[in-house]
């Protein structure tokens, strides 16, 4: 009885967070099938073919944190329902929906997802420009540029390997894919405080410091962790 209304309860949630990422992180783009030409923010009936989730029929009852090797990041994300707001952005990317069903082992992943707190707290919406954005092309007027950056935003949190050991720098998935300039930065994990230092220990994401609320998933292809920010946003 109880994993009935769990599931039922997690379904209900993943909903919500969907439809508040595209309310709250999707561009007010003109809806070029109308004629009013009026700016308006979208409602997910604007949003044109999304791409189905394509996620494995639920055994809630496998769905712990504490390791299970049949099921994947893909299976558990819907239901954690902190980080639904990112959850809901990872799938327009389908390399990483693919990634995420994966079970071959080259796939391994370390998702870091944002807390659904810190993503309503940005500075701008993750489909905006960077402020040290050069290209001319503004976001604001071009859907595809403004998708493009939602698929930096989360890709810059997708570490391509798991176990991540501490100290052990990696490209995210972003690196990988544009291996020149900036975008070929490192990231790592480090602890804080614990020991004598009369502090929780925690883990910090580096450079940048961003801390890890904790491990929210484990999982036979990897873990997802959850962020009290983001990661590479300045
Ligand atoms: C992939 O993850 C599984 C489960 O955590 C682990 O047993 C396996 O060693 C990992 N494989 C690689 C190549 O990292
Ligand atoms: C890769 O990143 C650099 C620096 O952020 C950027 O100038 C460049 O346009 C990016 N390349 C691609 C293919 O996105």
């Amino acid at each position: 009885m109880r994993v009935a209304y769990v599931s039922l309860l997690a379904a209900s949630l993943a909903t919500a967070g969907v439809s508040a990422a595209y309310s709250i992180l999707r561009p007010p783009f003109v809806d070029p099938a109308s004629n009013k030409h009026n700016q308006r923010v979208m409602t997910p009936n604007d949003l044109g073919p999304q791409i189905p989730f394509e996620g494995k029929p639920h055994r809630p009852s496998n769905n712990d944190a504490g390791g299970n090797g049949d099921l994947t990041i893909s299976d558990i994300l819907p239901s954690q329902r902190q980080v639904n707001i990112f959850a809901g952005l990872t799938r327009d990317i389908s390399s990483l929906t693919t990634r995420l069903e994966s079970q071959l082992p080259s796939s391994n992943t370390t998702l870091l997802a944002p807390l659904n707190s810190a993503m309503q707290n940005l500075p701008r919406k993750p489909w905006e420009d960077r402020p040290d954005d050069t290209s001319g092309v503004s976001a604001e007027s071009n859907e595809n540029k403004a998708s493009s950056n939602l698929r930096r935003f989360v890709l810059e949190h997708v570490v391509p390997v798991s176990p991540w050991e501490e100290g052990q720098k990696v490209k995210t998935l972003w690196s990988q894919e544009n291996d020149s300039g900036n975008g070929a930065r490192e990231i790592w994990w480090e602890r804080r405080g614990g020991g004598d230092s009369g502090e929780t220990e925690k883990k910090v994401i580096m450079p940048g410091e961003v801390v890890v609320d904790g491990v929210i998933g484990r999982v036979g292809n990897g873990e997802v962790w959850s962020l009290k920010g983001v990661v590479n946003y300045e």
